[in-house]
């Protein structure tokens, strides 16, 4: 990981260093976090901050399943997102807001410890690699299944979840695959261990419903937009197994992942194993209003004012902890 300046914690922007916890705090024992992972990327020498709105409903929707009320408005930790990439001087990096449950009690109920909120920016390519983004993927089928529904809340991006997604990449990388394909608990094709899916059949894409275990994923979202106004049909629903392997065309949606084409699952090869034509047409319009290329018509963007590389990290002036 490349350190950056300063982090925003509880309201102030500290020594990168300086961000720390206590090894007893509730969030290191029993999983009582929730987290975003954002992106900026340059445009014109700024940082545009892709979701924003978007990422903090998501962080504050995760935190409500928790009962974990944060001591921040939605404006100050957007303010908190936008002065944090401004002080590190960063045009093009990864967001990773984390608020979690600290250090008070060690009992698993939480309500005693406190809620806290970490904001950190640094840079980081393109998460399966430029080759990967450019030529595709291979994956495969875990052996793990997503949490049922009844179990864990997939929708929400609650730190504790991740022992699925940090199981099935481990297996997956192990078996040498990019990323595990998740199957839910009654067997359907739900998502990677952190990406949402994409298939294309006859010229039609399918993804699979927000209840097969799934993140709601924020670029899920935005391809879906990118499909109604290009005129493809998307269609939510199940999907099953065979259904990825007599696919035409398939790939993986995330803020790190962008949009990754695969090219082969469980090592049948999809296509002619090269990202086809749909989703090269859609790579080329996500990364395009990314890049500042086309237009963001759909308010993806926030951009970030004179971005500085200055000495001192002022503290956030007027964030306060509210109740
Ligand atoms: C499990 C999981 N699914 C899907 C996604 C994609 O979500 P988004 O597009 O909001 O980054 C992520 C990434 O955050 C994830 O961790």
């Amino acid at each position: 990981m490349q350190e950056a300046k300063t982090i925003w914690f509880n309201g102030s922007l500290i020594p990168w260093k300086d961000a720390n916890v206590h090894v007893l705090s509730h969030a290191m024992h029993y999983g009582s976090g929730a987290f975003e992972g954002m992106r900026a990327y340059e445009i014109d020498g700024r940082a545009a901050i892709v979701g924003l709105d978007a990422h903090v409903q998501r962080l504050f929707d995760s935190c409500r399943v928790l009962y974990m009320d944060l001591p921040f408005t939605p404006e100050q930790v957007r303010t908190g997102i936008r002065d944090t990439v401004q002080n590190n001087g960063h045009t093009s990096c990864y967001i990773r807001p984390l608020a979690f449950r600290g250090y008070a009690e060690i009992g698993v109920m939480p309500d005693a410890c406190p809620v806290e909120l970490a904001i950190a920016s640094f840079p980081w390519g393109a998460y399966h690699g430029t080759d990967g983004v450019e030529n595709g993927v291979d994956v495969g089928v875990s052996s793990w299944r997503r949490m049922a529904p009844d179990t864990h809340p997939a929708m929400a991006k609650i730190t504790g979840n991740y022992v699925n997604s940090m199981l099935v990449v481990m297996e997956a990388k192990r078996h040498g695959y990019a990323e595990g394909i998740v199957l839910d608990t009654a067997g359907y094709v739900s998502e990677g261990s952190g990406e949402n899916l994409f298939f294309v059949k006859d010229g039609a894409l399918l993804t699979p419903a927000l209840g097969d275990s799934i993140l709601p994923g924020i670029t899920r979202g935005y391809v879906i937009d990118l499909c109604k106004e290009l005129g493809l049909e998307v269609r939510e629903t199940r999907i099953v197994r065979e259904m990825m392997y007599n696919c035409d065309e398939m790939f993986m949606t995330g803020t790190a992942a962008e949009i990754t084409p695969v090219r082969s699952v469980d090592r049948h090869t999809l296509g002619d194993g090269k990202p086809g034509k749909i989703t090269k047409q859609l790579q080329d319009e996500y990364f395009g209003i990314l890049h500042g290329r086309k237009s963001d018509r759909h308010g993806w963007l926030t951009f970030v004012e004179s971005a500085q590389t200055g000495e001192a990290p002022p503290v956030s002036a007027g964030v306060g902890q509210e109740g």
